[in-house]
């Protein structure tokens, strides 16, 4: 009879995973609280929320609960021409963390999908209007996913370089950085006033594919505002700095600024079920109130609004509002900007950074950063030899926990990770 593992080499196609030459996957069994449990009985740290997804730790019981009660009531129905109390009361909770400019959800299902939604509603925003605007604006380095309109607006790079005569035109303005700040948004300016940009779009204040790299808000502000002078929707990207992973409910809300469209995914479901959500300001929604079908939104997935993933939606999101929550993300900030003091001098880092949960520690390597970079691998193997599941960027070794982590798990991570940096430096 055949292993799990020979079968899976046999059957499956795991992502972003070559299918000759990459190491056989863990087998994971079950999975609690921060713990991974494998079939041969090691526990691993799931120091990366599962690809940032996790806020409340693996099978939290409220959240199993919601999906159990709700799966034995109404598990889907179509939602056009429908709807249903889990979706309506995710709208509510939704729209009330968010600022009073959001009026509309529409649901799809996962980050990529999210931020398709919202660049087609950027763009039919101006056609409904009968307004010629046709440019996209993004910022190099940026990720916004890996269907062909997020891949558009995404980093031209090694990952995208088969697919790049299918992907439409963007301008591209640089990374802002405490230097350039003043000249990228110069260009900015430019572009924006040129009369023909549709669209702007942007993971705010933390680029996390390109590798945790952080910028400044007051350059943010900067830019909406000057988008919204010039008549350009702004497009927030929250995936990945959604639902407090920054440290505030969402990374807009270190802003005085609002965007006009956010995409959301990842933690919205505290990383039990997928779920995309694109919330909608009025100003978009206007150019939609109409019945002729012309004017209408053609977009829709089978499993729009799922109710159990929108029970699931509901059970997080009152577990992120409750206080123990809000300060368990103040712990971890807390501890971040101390490990950060600790290690800053070490001649292994090149830079320390840290936002709300996010810890990034960018390591001093002889090549370039990049995903490829072979440190990668090696910091992956030095810690999950150790039981603690952390997978690099490149030289960019980051660490953004479920939010239920403990003190003493926080304290069990940074010393191995003082231990890896004493082997670099040896
Ligand atoms: C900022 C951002 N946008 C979009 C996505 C795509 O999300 P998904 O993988 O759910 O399609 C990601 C995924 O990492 C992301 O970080």
């Amino acid at each position: 009879m055949k292993t799990w593992e020979e079968k899976d080499k046999e059957l499956i196609w795991h992502p972003f995973t070559a299918l000759e030459g990459a190491p056989a996957p863990l087998f994971i069994e079950s999975a609690k609280g921060i713990y991974l449990h494998t079939s041969d009985g090691k526990k691993i740290i799931d120091a990366v929320s599962s690809w940032w997804v996790n806020i409340h730790g693996h099978c939290h019981p409220e959240i199993v609960k919601a999906i159990a009660d709700q799966a034995q009531k109404l598990e889907h129905v179509i939602f056009a021409g429908f709807t249903h109390e889990p979706a309506i009361t995710l709208a509510e909770n939704l729209l009330r963390l968010l600022p009073s400019n959001f009026s509309k959800v529409f649901f799809s299902d996962n980050g990529s999908t999210s931020v398709e939604v919202a660049i087609k509603l950027a763009i039919q925003f101006w056609k409904n209007q009968g307004v010629k605007k046709n440019k996209i604006i993004a910022i190099h380095g940026s990720y916004h996913g890996d269907t062909f309109g997020a891949m558009s607006v995404g980093d031209r790079n090694t990952f995208t370089k088969v697919f790049s005569d299918y992907l439409f035109e963007v301008d591209f303005i640089d990374f802002p950085t405490a230097v350039n700040e003043s000249s990228v948004l110069n260009l900015f300016e430019e572009l924006v006033s040129s009369g023909t940009v549709a669209a702007f779009i942007f993971e705010p204040l933390v680029q996390a594919v390109a590798g945790m790299k952080m910028y400044s808000p007051v350059f943010l502000n900067e830019a909406i505002r000057l988008a919204k002078q010039h008549d350009v929707i702004t497009i927030a990207d929250e995936v990945f700095t959604g639902f407090g992973r920054t440290g505030k409910t969402f990374a807009i809300d270190h802003l005085n600024q609002e965007p006009d469209l956010m995409a959301l995914s990842k933690g919205i479901t505290g990383g039990s079920l997928p779920l995309g959500v694109t919330v909608c300001s009025k100003k978009i929604v206007t150019a939609f109130q109409s019945s002729e079908a012309i004017k209408t939104f053609f977009h829709g997935h089978s499993f729009t609004a799922n109710p159990i993933t929108c029970a699931a939606a509901n059970a997080s999101i009152k577990l992120l509002v409750d206080e123990q929550c809000q300060r368990s993300i103040q712990l971890i900030h807390t501890n971040h900007q101390k490990f950060i003091t600790s290690v800053n001098q070490r001649s292994s880092i090149k830079e320390a950074r840290c936002l709300g949960t996010i810890l990034a520690l960018e390591l001093s390597t002889e090549s370039q950063t990049s995903y490829f970079n072979t440190i990668r691998s090696k910091i992956y193997s030095y810690f999950i030899e150790r039981n603690i599941l952390l997978r690099p960027l490149g030289n960019i070794l980051y660490f953004l926990p479920p939010y239920v982590i403990t003190q003493e798990e926080i304290d069990e991570v940074y010393n191995v990770i003082n231990s890896f940096l004493d082997e670099l430096e040896r």
